[in-house]
């Protein structure tokens, strides 16, 4: 391998200690409304992830798991009381929900200065006019490990596969904040690879299990891995890390990247 590792988890580490410090000066500690609706596994993994931050944080994590039957107006009405309470500062309704329940009218109801996750439209609005408000935790963290790893951003070329809400779109007016010179690609883009090998940084956020290879990068780029996917032999990304660690200048490992960098945002955002 010739490429440097990004190390998410190392730099998660050190400002989950920071925020903890930070929350114990507060003269409040900090809640966090985590929601989850149903038994989707992968779901049940993130959210003890999140309670596991919370506490090394110092952020009081009030778990809510609702059944899967859970109708809309049920999951309206807790939202609605989240917003109410003074001890709750955070609000995270964890995605994806069930079929019976319309996830867009759910964000629009948690209280936008309550909206950790940065989905609802007035914090989505803000980002896109360059105002202050919640940003999206995984774009969040990809920046900031970017940035504490030494790599310039400005003037880059930058090539984010995948448009959708949480990652995609975010990232890309995250980097264009920081004056790189972005495309969005997605699965009706022509010459995916040709469009790919022109990045100076390179964002996957695709959903398939190593798809990515050399023939997709550019020797010397940076390659963020945003993909998670569990399989017998292990967890594995959306890229093809052996292949395009040799290629590459820095890359993202999956487990151990992007993925404690989003929890680690999360908490700066709650606290
Ligand atoms: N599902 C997958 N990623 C996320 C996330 O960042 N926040 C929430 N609420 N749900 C998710």
């Amino acid at each position: 391998m010739s490429a440097a590792l990004l190390d998410g988890k190392a730099l998660s580490a050190r400002m989950r200690e920071r925020l903890g410090q930070e929350a114990a000066a507060l003269p409040r500690q900090p809640g966090l409304a985590v929601i989850l609706v149903g038994d989707n596994p992968a779901s049940a993994v993130y959210v003890r992830n999140k309670e596991k931050d919370c506490a090394q944080c110092g952020v009081r994590c009030l778990n809510h798991h609702l059944p899967a039957e859970t109708t809309q107006q049920e999951l309206l009405a807790l939202v609605e009381d989240m917003n109410r309470r003074e001890d709750v500062d955070g609000i995270l309704v964890q995605l994806p929900l069930p079929t019976q329940i319309d996830a867009d009218k759910v964000i629009r109801a948690i209280a936008p200065e309550k909206d950790v996750d940065g989905f609802h439209p007035q914090n989505v609005g803000a980002l896109c006019i360059g105002q202050p408000g919640f940003v999206s935790c995984t774009p969040a963290g990809i920046i900031e490990l970017l940035k504490r790893s030494g790599i310039e951003i400005a003037g880059k070329e930058c090539v984010i596969i995948g448009r959708s809400n949480i990652v995609g779109k975010p990232m890309a007016l995250l980097m264009l904040r920081e004056n790189a010179t972005v495309t969005i690609t997605h699965s009706k883009t022509k010459d995916l690879k040709d469009v790919c090998k022109r990045a100076d940084i390179l964002i996957v956020a695709i959903g398939k299990p190593q798809m990515i290879t050399e023939e997709y990068v550019k020797e010397g780029a940076v390659v963020i891995d945003v993909g998670i996917h569990r399989r017998e032999e292990g967890l594995c990304g959306d890229v093809d890390f052996e292949r395009v660690s040799e290629h590459c200048s820095y890359i993202t490992p999956v487990p151990g990247g992007v993925g404690p960098m989003t929890i680690a945002m999360l908490m700066r955002n709650c606290v």
